[in-house]
């Protein structure tokens, strides 16, 4: 059987060889608990902080600015109810574009949200407008998993800086923060929170190479969280639970590598897009690119196909043996359509029409090719 086309590299990506190398030796050798006094205990421990370390190099922060986690999922919960939590009077934002794990848990404080234009980029006229005195956190995805969009963090950060020299003058103490998840962004962009301006940073092992369930809460030193897992005190007593040793080398290895590549990964990423792009509006007209090409990730296209079925499309790419996903991140076949699709003004219809192609290290230009047939070929009116 052929290997099937890849198109799906913003849901998972396949592990680095040299992450799975760095990770090897936690899993049967250093296998000891890093909180166990022993010597090999503490050489795990050891192990642990260098990870730590190297991620906040990568970074440009401090190690004690580093949490690990289980993933993005829970960073986002951890940074959202950590803060929220403290202040339960006070007021959040969040784009209208986040990530189910940033939208769910901001619906359980008092939060609003910010729409976007119809190219999926935030009105900051409008944020402007929401950050009152009361407003202590602000959560902006920096690279949007279903769009590609790239969000204007650096101006929001202005934007808050600004609001925060005027409640000084009035003397008011509450803090205002500004969160980005940035688990799509670290193969293609500068992740470092002190060039985006940013106070809190999210990121995701299993979509840069690394492992699975590994992740990392980036936040500045003096910010206080509450825990959300209790237990043994680890992470400096923010996410309790026995370490995961192998993950953590893992996710500071692919962090590392995305960030040391992404410049070369964008340039040749971008290169596809543009020639995917362009065949695909050349041999099917019809279609329309969702979201703004001008800022936007190289590795995701979002189309839609006017008059089309995307799950069935979906299906029969996959049935030809192309994996693409659904522009919605449902997960039931009658759920509701994508609340980004919504969000740039498609109606349901429209985003029932519409299919997310994600671009990786393995994608070639032949694969963009055949894709492009296929869809031509189940799409042609004389079938
Ligand atoms: C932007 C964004 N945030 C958060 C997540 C959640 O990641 P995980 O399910 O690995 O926790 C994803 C995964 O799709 C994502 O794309």
């Amino acid at each position: 059987m052929t290997k099937p086309v890849y198109l799906d590299y913003a849901a998972a990506t396949p592990l680095d060889s040299r992450v799975k190398k760095a990770m090897e030796t936690f899993w049967d050798q250093q296998f000891y608990n890093p909180s166990a006094t022993y010597m090999a205990g503490r050489a795990a421990k050891q192990a642990l902080d260098q990870a730590r370390m190297n991620i906040a190099k990568t970074l440009g922060s401090k190690a004690s600015e580093i949490i690990f986690t289980a993933g993005a999922t829970e960073a986002n919960n951890l940074v959202i109810q950590g803060v929220m939590r403290q202040f339960p009077e006070a007021e959040m934002v969040v784009s209208a574009i986040e990530h189910d794990s940033v939208l769910e848990p901001a619906n359980l404080f008092n939060s609003r949200e910010i729409p976007v234009n119809n190219q999926g980029i935030i009105k900051l006229d409008v944020l402007e407008r929401l950050i009152n005195d009361n407003t202590v956190f602000v959560s902006i995805i920096f690279v949007n998993n279903e769009l590609g969009t790239i969000q204007p963090l650096q101006e929001v950060g202005n934007l808050i800086r600004v609001h925060l020299d005027h409640r000084r003058q009035k003397g008011i103490k509450l803090p205002l923060y500004l969160h980005t998840d940035a688990a799509q962004a670290p193969n293609y962009l500068n992740l470092q929170p002190s060039r985006l301006g940013v106070d809190m940073l999210t990121i995701n092992g299993s979509k840069i190479y690394g492992p699975k369930q590994t992740g990392a809460l980036f936040i500045k030193a003096g910010i206080k969280l509450q825990p959300l897992i209790l237990g043994g005190g680890q992470e400096m007593g923010l996410r309790s639970g026995t370490e995961n040793l192998p993950g953590a080398a893992g996710l500071a290895k692919a962090l590392e590598l995305a960030q040391h590549e992404r410049s070369e990964q964008a340039e040749r990423t971008r290169q596809l897009k543009k020639e995917f792009i362009n065949r695909l509006e050349k041999k099917i007209p019809i279609v329309v690119i969702n979201g703004s090409q001008k800022h936007s990730s190289p590795h995701v296209v979002n189309v839609s196909f006017p008059g089309f079925d995307n799950e069935r499309l979906m299906m029969e790419l996959d049935e030809r043996g192309i994996i693409v996903a659904t522009g919605s991140a449902c997960s039931a076949e009658d759920s509701e359509p994508s609340h980004v699709l919504r969000a740039i003004g498609l109606s349901d219809k429209q985003a029932r029409s519409c299919l997310r192609f994600s671009f990786g290290r393995q994608t070639s230009k032949t694969n963009i090719k055949l894709t492009v047939d296929t869809i031509k070929d189940l799409t042609s009116s004389d079938r």
